[in-house]
């Protein structure tokens, strides 16, 4: 397996706060891994560590990138690079906050996202791609998704939990090595949530990207997870398999008196 994401003692304070205290994680290619905790636990500050949206405190960040940017390892260190640059060298995330273009439908939405990732990558190979390969991105994409069917539909008379989909094929057009979701399926009702769930499989399956999910839904949880990693007041309490961790007493412990995975 090669490590296609590395934390070193990653630490964030807000004030006297530590949000996130001195994590270190390997993340491997070819498996989910699901980050758990209770509210407050360090999930999200975590991910906008990652993403670039915050500058941690101490601590390192690597990614794995085939550009001469990386150091013998394959590893790249991108603690301080912003948040397009580490989209550039290939982490990307959905967001629980809506990005999309409520006028536009579907297919133009990934078509805004896919161009305008063209326009930012550098190597030369990729600059003489033609609209015609774009476009068959594009459509490939949607197909993916599982969003051929509406493609034409306006993205402001979409459903919740189809925005949601949209926002996967957007995060997705970056072609990333890494894809991190935040909650996938907050807020969706029980068959948007067997339909999420199922298209995570599918693309973890169909697609070189590697995942990495935050949920609170335990049954989700259960169900995706190669891997658990319990955050607990920003350090990481138990990391190993879902029948481990979802068994071992510090993690059911962690949870008590929290209304909230
Ligand atoms: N911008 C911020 N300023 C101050 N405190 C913050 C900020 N963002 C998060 N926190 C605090 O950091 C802790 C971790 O929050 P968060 O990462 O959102 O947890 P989770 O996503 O696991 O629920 C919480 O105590 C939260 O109140
Ligand atoms: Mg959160």
């Amino acid at each position: 397996m090669t490590t296609v994401l590395k934390t070193e003692d990653l630490r964030k304070q807000f004030g006297e706060l530590t949000a996130v205290d001195d994590v270190s994680i390997e993340i491997d290619d070819g498996a989910i891994t699901s980050i758990i905790g209770p509210n407050g636990a360090g999930k999200t500050t975590f991910y906008n560590l990652l993403t670039g949206v915050l500058q941690p405190t101490a601590g390192s960040i690597w990614l794995r990138s085939g550009d001469d940017a990386a150091g013998g390892d394959g590893l790249r260190d991108v603690t301080d690079a912003e948040p397009h640059e580490v989209a550039q060298a290939g982490l990307s995330r959905s967001y629980q906050i809506t990005n999309i273009f409520e006028g536009l439908t579907v297919r133009e939405n990934v078509r805004v996202a896919r161009i305008s990732h063209e326009k930012t990558r550098l190597d030369f190979r990729s600059r003489a791609t033609g609209d015609e390969a774009v476009e068959a991105d594009i459509e490939e994409l949607l197909e993916l998704t599982g969003l051929t069917h509406i493609a034409d539909t306006s993205c402001d008379t979409l459903s919740h939990g189809e925005k949601r989909t949209v926002e996967i094929a957007l995060a997705l057009a970056i072609e990333p090595n890494v894809f991190l979701m935040d909650e996938p399926t907050a807020g969706m009702n029980p068959t948007e949530v067997t339909e999420i769930v199922s298209l995570i499989r599918e693309l973890d399956a169909d697609l070189d990207a590697t995942f990495v999910v935050t949920e609170h839904n335990m049954d989700v949880v259960t169900d995706i997870s190669d891997r658990i990693v319990v955050l607990a007041e920003g350090a990481i309490l138990a990391d190993g398999t879902p029948e481990d961790v979802l068994t071992d007493e510090r993690v059911t412990e962690a949870y008590l008196g929290s209304d909230s995975v």
